[in-house]
């Protein structure tokens, strides 16, 4: 499972990229308008966080095939590193992942509401699936069980392309998209933390502190 960022907050990258096992980041334009900030500024700010390495997901603003290779390979030249551009399912988005694919730049294909959408994304190029999970689930669309049907179509189609499932509300969401063997999923900060917080924990951990204490004094293992 890949644990990525779903924002354009640098305060937030910044926070979630120290403390969670993180694969990277990504935005939409939403996301990015969110901000109210330069654009260039912004992603190479996230960049710089997260570094070369780890996956910065940035979409394409065009409506035209042409002109949305065109803007990926400008995004490739000016935030280098492991980008992956993100494309919305339609004819133009299909026809500019098959010329991504030739010149080598990785994509995501994204605003997925269904697995056929997601199987012709996936013959198409694209390295990644995003299906809107919240945004099923509130037409009583059921998030989780759209993305179990795609893990199914990709692996039966034995196709090179994992889903990364996105638009949650809770972790209860991303939870069924992991039982549904989801490779990946892209959460806000309250969610990763929503994941690891549970008060048997916050039990356990104040339980150890008050016995240990109660014998140590207040002193670490360091100190003793
Ligand atoms: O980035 C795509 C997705 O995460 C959008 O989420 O919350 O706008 O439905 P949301």
């Amino acid at each position: 499972m890949l644990y990525i960022l779903d924002t354009g907050n640098l305060e937030d990258i910044r926070h979630c990229n120290a403390f969670y096992p993180l694969a990277g980041v990504t935005t939409n334009p939403s996301i990015i308008a969110r901000e109210k900030t330069d654009f260039w500024k912004l992603v190479s700010g996230i960049r710089e966080i997260i570094g070369e390495e780890k996956m910065l997901h940035v979409q394409t603003v065009q409506t035209t095939a042409e002109k949305m290779v065109e803007e990926a390979q400008l995004l490739k030249e000016k935030i280098g590193g492991m980008l992956y551009i993100k494309v919305p399912i339609g004819e133009e988005g299909l026809k500019a992942t098959m010329e991504l694919k030739k010149l080598g730049i990785g994509v995501t294909m994204t605003a997925i509401f269904t697995s056929a959408q997601a199987l012709i994304a996936a013959k198409a190029g694209a390295d990644f699936v995003a299906p809107y999970v919240n945004r099923l689930d509130n037409i009583i669309g059921d998030g989780s069980r759209v993305v179990a049907e795609i893990v199914h179509v990709l692996e039966a189609y034995q196709l090179d392309c994992k889903v990364l499932a996105a638009s949650f509300k809770n972790a209860q969401q991303v939870h069924d998209c992991a039982m549904a063997g989801c490779q990946s999923v892209t959460v806000s900060a309250d969610i990763l933390k929503a994941i690891i917080t549970h008060p048997m924990t916050d039990a356990a951990v104040a339980g150890f502190q008050r016995d240990w204490n109660e014998t140590y004094g207040g002193q670490t293992i360091l100190e003793l």
